[in-house]
């Protein structure tokens, strides 16, 4: 899977993430945490990949991806990389490994909601080709309202 330095590797992640994937939630996002017993149960669903970025002193960013049965339009639930590691090409790394894992499972399209005035994953969707094609007006719970993105998946990229 790409990475954005040769230090840094793009994984599954494992039960071992657990206590660094709630750190990392905590740390990125205002509401809407998953909370443990969500992580775990994602780590090993068969229709979740929680996608975990780590250097030597642990993990830097974690994607989750949801699909569902019968649809080829794979979710991207959540992505955040640390504060630490942020403007290195982790979140861009995350995102190619994700759309890899995505194509795996017959995915054509990739999905997402982002906060509104989320301007730095705003600003990474659209340079990697998402395009805006609608709205969730209250779609956070603290009453906050998301654009929604989608990605076509090519077959050969
Ligand atoms: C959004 C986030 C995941 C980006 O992670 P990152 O590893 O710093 O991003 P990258 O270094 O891979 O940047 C990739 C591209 O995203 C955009 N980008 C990233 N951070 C940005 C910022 N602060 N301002 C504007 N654009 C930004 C740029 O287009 C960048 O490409 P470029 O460097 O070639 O211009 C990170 O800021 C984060 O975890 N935020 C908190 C959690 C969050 O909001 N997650 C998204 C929920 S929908």
């Amino acid at each position: 899977m790409p990475a954005p330095h040769p230090d840094i590797s793009i994984r599954a992640a494992v039960d071992g993430d657990l206590g660094a994937l709630l750190a990392l939630e905590h740390a990125s996002f205002t509401s809407d945490h998953l909370s443990r017993r969500q992580y775990r149960q994602h780590l090993h669903s068969a229709t979740a990949d929680v996608l975990a970025a780590a250097d030597a002193v642990g993990l830097l960013g974690k994607a989750v991806v949801f699909y569902r049965a019968g649809s080829d339009i794979a979710r991207l639930y959540s992505i955040a990389v640390a504060e630490r590691a942020r403007g290195r090409g982790v979140a861009k790394a995350l995102m190619a490994a994700v759309e890899v894992a995505a194509r795996r499972r017959q995915c054509a399209r990739l999905r997402l909601e982002v906060r509104k005035g989320n301007t730095a994953a705003i600003a990474l969707y659209e340079r990697l080709g998402f395009r805006r094609f609608g709205e969730k007006r209250g779609f956070y719970e603290d009453g906050a309202d998301a654009w929604r993105y989608e990605k076509r998946l090519t077959r050969d990229e």
